[in-house]
């Protein structure tokens, strides 16, 4: 018997992390399978390359439902349909309502384009260059009601060189987030780390 984590990965635009964990996943011995990628936006690069990675993709539009609480009702409803054990957002530009994140507490992780708790929010690499910082990078956190708060599981940092644009930083953070994306989803699916009492438990 398996003992993978089926795992979702929630999309909206272009899908380079969740190829990165899907590249990962592909390893006999990685502790997570990805069964399933939902994606909000329709027509979003993500969703082909998903395909041509052989996942079985679900397209859900947020702009088909009436309220943030019904539109996660449909993301709930398919991530149980498909049995998901863990969730990774990766570029999911979605808020979620706070039941949502209450009821996948400690099995969904966020990537986001910073070294938080600094630059939460959009825009970050704007952010970064407009406050002069010489070092920027991503981080991956359980996701918790509140917006990019979350227990830290891995960063990584960059420098912000002279002359950078927000193109540039965020390519040169994005080669940084295809590598620790798959690292700490090994570990949370692992269970060499969790969430307790509002901490991520290193073992
Ligand atoms: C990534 O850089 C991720 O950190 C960021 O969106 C990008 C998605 O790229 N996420 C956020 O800003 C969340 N607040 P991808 O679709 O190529 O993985």
């Amino acid at each position: 018997m398996s003992v993978r984590k089926k795992t979702a990965i929630l999309i909206s635009g272009n899908g380079s992390n969740m190829a990165a964990l899907v590249a990962a996943a592909q390893a006999p011995d990685y502790p997570a399978e990805i069964a399933l990628v939902i994606c909000n936006v329709p027509g979003a690069g993500g969703i082909a390359r998903a395909q041509s990675l052989g996942v079985p993709v679900k397209v859900i539009s947020h702009k088909e439902f009436d309220s943030r609480e019904n539109f996660d009702a449909a993301v709930d409803a398919a991530l149980r349909d498909a049995q998901i054990e863990l969730i990774c957002e990766a570029g999911f530009m979605r808020i979620h309502s706070a039941w949502f994140a209450e009821r996948w507490e400690g099995q969904i992780l966020n990537i986001h384009p910073s070294l938080l708790p600094a630059f939460p929010g959009i825009r970050v690499h704007e952010q970064v260059l407009a406050a002069g910082e010489n070092e920027s990078g991503c981080t991956v956190h359980f996701l918790t009601p509140e917006l990019d708060s979350g227990p830290i599981v891995l960063q990584a940092k960059v420098p912000v060189l002279p002359g950078d644009t927000k193109e540039t930083l965020a390519a040169r953070v994005q080669i940084e987030e295809h590598k620790i994306y798959p690292e700490a989803l090994k570990l949370v699916a692992s269970g060499n780390v969790s969430l307790k009492d509002g901490k991520a438990i290193f073992v």
